[in-house]
């Protein structure tokens, strides 16, 4: 079975949690669209939701399958936001951004009462790290905010490449938002939560890829199957 295959298994997956009257948060990236791509299976036989996209590339796929769209102007609080991620560990700790959606999709994901991370083994890690951190900055001032950035990066431990993401043309990537993204190559990021802090103290980043305690269940699709890992039940683990 191909990756594309996993994903759509993880997507099958989690549509098993959409019950008819929710309202949805609908994911960016190749995972998320294969989610879209059978939700709008699900409307079109019936299936009455209404759903919140997380990028102007997921709201064109959504109202090309005449699923029902609104803002979280509209609906400030949703049921269950369906998504992709980068990277994934056994905490549920994530790194998102690579499809340059991670300010909606967090806005969105936070915004839900849960949130279900779908994907295919190979964005399983032990550390997070590996691909490389996206923050998304505002253009003014980049410069400095990239300065600052590795600074305070060092200072919790992480040093690396820190990239201007580019668009096809090799003009710089612009986000739905018109911010940037900052690639940042640190490698193992040993404490996701004091690198987040400190990403926090810089006034350009708008926000970074690490998605901590956001995800309450991780649906991973691979070789030896469908695992389902779940926020609730690595506390009730960790207190055993
Ligand atoms: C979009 O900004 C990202 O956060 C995506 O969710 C992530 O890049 C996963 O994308 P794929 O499903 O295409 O790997």
């Amino acid at each position: 079975m191909s990756s594309d295959e996993w994903k759509r298994q993880a997507a099958e997956q989690a549509l098993a949690h959409v019950e008819d009257g929710m309202k949805l948060g609908l994911g960016t990236g190749s995972t998320a669209a294969k989610f879209v791509e059978l939700l709008g299976e699900r409307v079109k036989a019936g299936l009455k939701v209404i759903c919140v996209p997380t990028s102007e590339a997921t709201r064109a796929q959504a109202a090309a399958l005449n699923i029902p769209l609104a803002t979280l102007d509209e609906y400030p609080a949703l049921d269950l936001t369906v998504d992709g991620a980068d990277e994934i560990d056994e905490d549920l700790r994530l790194i998102k951004g690579g499809g340059g959606a991670l300010l909606r999709e967090k806005i969105v994901a936070v915004a839900s009462a849960r949130v279900i991370i779908i994907a295919d083994s190979t964005k399983l890690v032990d550390v997070l790290g590996r691909f490389p951190l996206p923050i998304e900055v505002v253009p003014f001032g980049l410069g400095s905010s990239r300065s600052l950035i590795e600074r305070l990066a060092a200072d919790s431990g992480c040093e690396g490449e820190i990239k201007l993401r580019t668009a096809p043309g090799g003009a710089p990537f612009v986000t739905d938002n018109g911010n940037h993204i900052l690639d940042c190559s640190f490698g193992e990021i040993d404490d996701p939560e004091a690198l987040d802090d400190a990403l926090k103290l810089v006034p350009g980043v708008v926000e970074s890829g690490l998605f901590l305690g956001i995800a309450d269940i991780g649906i991973i699709a691979g070789p030896k199957g469908v695992e389902t890992l779940s926020a609730i039940e690595s506390d009730f683990e960790e207190e055993e």
